[in-house]
């Protein structure tokens, strides 16, 4: 069969759907590859690229659809292209199948067989067909890029001869894929990076990536990320609340926020209001990632930059992936090929539309002359809920009764060891020399010590342990500070640099344990 990828429509989409990378894989599938002339120029891949590939590439697009058997594209096919849909096809792009009745209906009619990428369910198998992932990602990281491109400072904080630079904050609100990918960036870039989202399991990845997680004073039944795909819901009034009086509190402080907050099949959700906009300093930048939908700020106007009264640049551009085209286009055409790896499990060039398949089921939107949206939840969970094991309760007395076994079974144990441990010295005794016996006994005690101490230490602090019992070997320093005072002066030497070294390793040693353990610490 033939996979072919034509060129976007779409006014000032650069991105495209098959690489010469992407081809020699899918040619590794057993399929031929056909490509539109001109179809990756604006990603930086020539037609001659992709020749080299063993690409075919074709002058005009209605060759292209003509030809192909299976047609990989980037955004939602027009009407034009949905024209060139018939039955022995099979359409692989974004469709937007929840706001697109009219181009299901016309695949359906044609009988064309439509994979709408961003159907792809979440679940762990299906991350590498993930499109949405790997575009909000891309929109991520160039959020900040662009943000930094608009802002008139540094990010990172400076001490210079000319002056002390402080520290950008930057805000970023949402901490879903494209959320994580904006405080990556920012924290590398040096910023002072704060993170909200109504997630709270997110905070600790929020953390663990340098951010500050903005914490809210409020209790409320924590959203179950897990029971909905890792999508947020909505939120009571109360919760609305509590977080803008807490974003209301920070805006005056904080240079550049990153809006990213979306809940699946609604507008977005109004987080960063007019006061707040009005309330940051001028030079400030809000990069509204949600302004598709709507946008989370007040004031953003969907593809288009805008500078308020205050001097605040409100960037909505709904772009982003398209404008780091190259990269994007590798990603997207990455997930690409493992779709087509999944549709083709003998390898043999033939799709195999296998509808019990939880991920091509899913992503199916039409199929023999049916429309197939909206899927069947996945029989797999997106994020595997962690079930509390159940804890039974139990009384003060089953409590002391449990405690007064464990006691008697560790002395049985204790008693039957130390016998065992007396009868063996014993025995070594009556045959060993008398000075022998004295290192042995030192010996036995300190493995009896040392066993002692490390045994009940949890795996995860051995780390640290290693580092401390690191520093506490150095005692070999009192060798040195006793041979320090000789009469020798290289024997003074070599006692000085003995102790230096013992030194480090004593103070490294406990300086990094301490480190360690705090990495341990609850704040
Ligand atoms: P998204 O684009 O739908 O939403 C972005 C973020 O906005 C989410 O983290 C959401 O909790 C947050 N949000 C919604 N309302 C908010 C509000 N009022 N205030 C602050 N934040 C708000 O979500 P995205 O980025 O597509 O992914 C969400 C999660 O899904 C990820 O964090 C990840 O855990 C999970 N995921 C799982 C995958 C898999 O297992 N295959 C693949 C990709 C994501």
């Amino acid at each position: 069969m033939k996979i072919g990828t034509p060129k976007e429509v779409f006014n000032g989409e650069a991105r495209v759907a098959m690489t010469p990378d992407s081809a020699l894989q899918l040619q590794k599938l057993g399929y031929d590859c056909i490509i539109e002339s001109g179809a990756g120029t604006l990603a930086g891949f020539s037609d001659a690229s992709y020749q080299t590939a063993g690409v075919s590439v074709v002058e005009t697009a209605a060759d292209l659809w003509g030809a192909a058997d299976i047609i990989a594209k980037v955004r939602q096919p027009d009407d034009a292209e949905l024209q060139y849909l018939t039955a022995d096809k099979t359409l692989i792009s974004f469709f937007n199948p929840g706001g697109n009745a009219e181009g299901m209906e016309q695949a359906k009619s044609a009988g064309a067989t439509v994979v709408a990428m961003e159907m792809v369910p979440r679940i762990s198998r299906a991350q590498k067909m993930d499109a949405l992932s790997s575009m909000a990602n891309i929109a991520g990281y160039r959020a900040v890029i662009e943000a930094g491109n608009n802002f008139g400072r540094f990010f990172t904080g400076q001490i210079t001869a000319a002056g002390k630079v402080p520290p950008a904050k930057v805000l970023v609100v949402g901490a879903g894929v494209a959320g994580l990918a904006a405080i990556g960036t920012s924290t590398s870039l040096g910023a002072v990076t704060y993170a909200f989202d109504v997630r709270p399991e997110v905070a600790e990845q929020v953390e663990s990536m340098g951010a500050e997680f903005v914490y809210l004073d409020f209790e409320d039944e924590a959203t179950d990320g897990a029971a909905t795909g890792g999508y947020a819901s909505v939120q009571s009034e109360e919760f609305r609340n509590a977080q803008l009086a807490k974003f209301r509190e920070i805006a005056p402080d904080i240079d550049i926020v990153i809006t990213t907050a979306l809940i699946p099949n609604r507008p977005a959700p109004k987080l960063w209001l007019a006061d707040m906009v009005a309330a940051m300093k001028p030079g400030s930048v809000i990069v509204d990632l949600a302004a598709e939908r709507g946008g989370n700020a007040e004031g953003t106007v969907p593809d288009e930059k805008i500078v308020t009264d205050n001097g605040v640049t409100i960037i909505g551009y709904t772009d982003f992936p398209s404008r780091m085209a190259s990269q994007a286009s590798s990603l997207y055409a990455t997930n690409i090929r493992h779709m087509m790896t999944d549709l083709t499990p003998e390898k043999d060039g033939q799709v195999v539309h296998d509808m019990e398949d939880d991920v091509i089921r899913g992503a199916t939107v039409t199929h023999a002359g049916e429309i197939t949206f909206p899927p069947p939840p996945p029989k797999i969970k997106a994020i595997a809920a962690q079930k509390k094991p159940e804890v039974k309760e139990l009384t003060p007395e089953e409590l002391r009764a449990q405690e007064t076994a464990a006691f008697k079974a560790q002395t049985k144990t204790q008693v039957t060891l130390l016998t065992i441990g007396g009868l063996l010295l014993l025995g070594v005794g009556l045959v060993a020399p008398a000075s022998f016996m004295q290192h042995f006994i030192v010996f036995v005690l300190s493995v009896f010590i040392g066993f002692q101490v490390i045994w009940n230490v949890s795996h995860s602090l051995h780390t640290p342990l290693m580092a401390v019992t690191n520093a506490i070997s150095s005692i070999i320093i009192l060798g040195a500070v006793m041979q320090v005072g000789s009469g020798s002066a290289l024997v003074i030497l070599l006692a000085g640099l003995a102790i230096f070294m013992a030194g480090i390793n004593i103070f490294g040693g406990f300086l990094v344990t301490r480190r360690m353990l705090a990495m341990f610490q609850k704040s």
